[in-house]
């Protein structure tokens, strides 16, 4: 399909993308603009959170999301639509999460993705979710008096990835480290269900965490000090497990009390690695920023220890606002307008990509787990 069957260049005009996001628990559809400087505006971001759905099973349960999304997607649309009173002949294309992520739930964003494509005449782009959670951050800064350009150093930390990874520009994403076990965000699910928070568990667990006391417990940094940029972090969550279950009274007091141990030893832990990949990325670029982006990037506590892990090292530091941390359609539209300004577009026979590495050089060359798979968070 020929992305250039305007008389305009891709360049040289506006293009507004419709971006669906389906690979986990979250459906959503959004708007997002670029302008011809290549600024870009969220239109509308629609983001339906199907924890109702999974709440009793105290995880995701694939099938139900895949059946909520279908519920879901088209009404999602046609809001998105009507909210930026746009229809679909105003679009410049369509851009649907292919992976990685559960696939049942990746088939149905891609396919409504592609229906509309077909259906319409317009590019079909297939979007790699890490990949709209590592340009995030530069959406979320084009308002800026100093918007975020590429190189950046990128922690990337959502329910099934921990990574960090030098952002060099669109589609050359370049692997520092990343978890041997658990994902961050898996670590704080898994915790907040151990102590009894509910799910979601990371933003449970964030808030039991403010009325803790961080002496009472003293938790493991796994790999801390340590050199590379490999995470671990199922050791952690054991810890919680043989802590809470060692307790005598297992009160709400106790369960904020381990809740701030583990964000403060989650926190040591991420400021740690972060340093070494920051000492590493400085060696190699000028521009100096450390950007985090990903669901766990929402947490209040650990923005704060990794804005001064940066200032240690010299580094600015960005985040994105926490509605654009955790999965939301926007990321994806934002991803889809940069590569069809770069003059990309994807035929309608890609698959869906349950496992899809964002760097696909480190992950043939060092195969770790959490390298791809995003699977259910409990
Ligand atoms: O990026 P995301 O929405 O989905 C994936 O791509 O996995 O990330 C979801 C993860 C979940 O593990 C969730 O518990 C965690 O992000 N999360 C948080 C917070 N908000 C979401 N973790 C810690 N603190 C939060 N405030
Ligand atoms: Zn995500």
């Amino acid at each position: 399909m020929d992305i250039r069957r305007k008389d305009t260049p891709v360049q040289a005009r506006p293009l507004t993308i419709l971006g669906l996001e389906t690979s986990c628990d979250e459906t959503a559809a959004a708007l997002v603009r670029l302008d011809r400087e290549g600024r870009a505006q969220i239109l509308t971001d629609q983001v339906y959170s199907q924890i109702d759905e999974h709440a009793r099973f105290g995880g995701v349960v694939p099938e139900i999301a895949a059946r909520a999304h279908v519920g879901l997607i088209d009404r999602l649309i046609a809001r998105a639509l009507q909210q930026a009173d746009l229809g679909f002949g105003d679009l410049d294309g369509v851009a649907a999460t292919t992976g990685p992520g559960l696939v049942g739930g990746v088939m149905v964003g891609m396919m409504s993705a592609k229906a509309i494509a077909l259906a319409h005449d317009m590019p079909f782009l297939s979007i790699n979710h890490l990949e709209g959670h590592a340009l995030s951050p530069m959406m979320a800064r084009q308002d800026d008096a100093s918007p975020l350009d590429f190189p950046y150093l990128l922690l990337l930390v959502s329910g099934g990835h921990t990574q960090l990874l030098s952002v060099e520009g669109l589609g050359r994403y370049h692997r520092l480290g990343s978890t041997i076990d658990d994902a961050l965000g898996e670590a704080f699910d898994k915790s907040a269900k151990i102590l009894g928070l509910g799910y979601p568990g990371g933003p449970a667990l964030e808030r039991a965490a403010r009325a803790g006391d961080a002496g009472r417990f003293a938790l493991p940094r796994p790999l801390k000090g340590r050199p590379g940029c490999d995470f671990s972090f199922s050791g952690l969550k054991s810890a919680v497990r043989r802590s809470w279950e060692e307790l005598a009274v297992r009160d709400d007091q106790a369960r904020a009390d381990l809740a701030v141990a583990f964000e403060q030893a989650a926190g040591d832990v991420l400021a740690d690695r972060a340093g070494n990949a920051l000492s590493a990325f400085a060696a190699q670029h000028g521009r100096r920023t450390l950007v985090v982006a990903g669901g766990v990037a929402a947490n209040a506590q650990l923005r704060k220890r990794l804005s001064q892990c940066a200032a240690a090292y010299g580094f600015a530091f960005s985040a994105p606002p926490p509605a654009l941390c955790t999965d939301n359609g926007a990321m994806i539209a934002f991803a889809g307008a940069l590569h069809v300004r770069a003059g990309h577009s994807d035929g309608l026979d890609v698959q869906a990509r349950p496992r899809w590495p964002l760097d696909e050089a480190a992950a043939i060359a060092h195969p770790v787990s959490g390298s791809g798979k995003k699977g259910p968070k409990a």
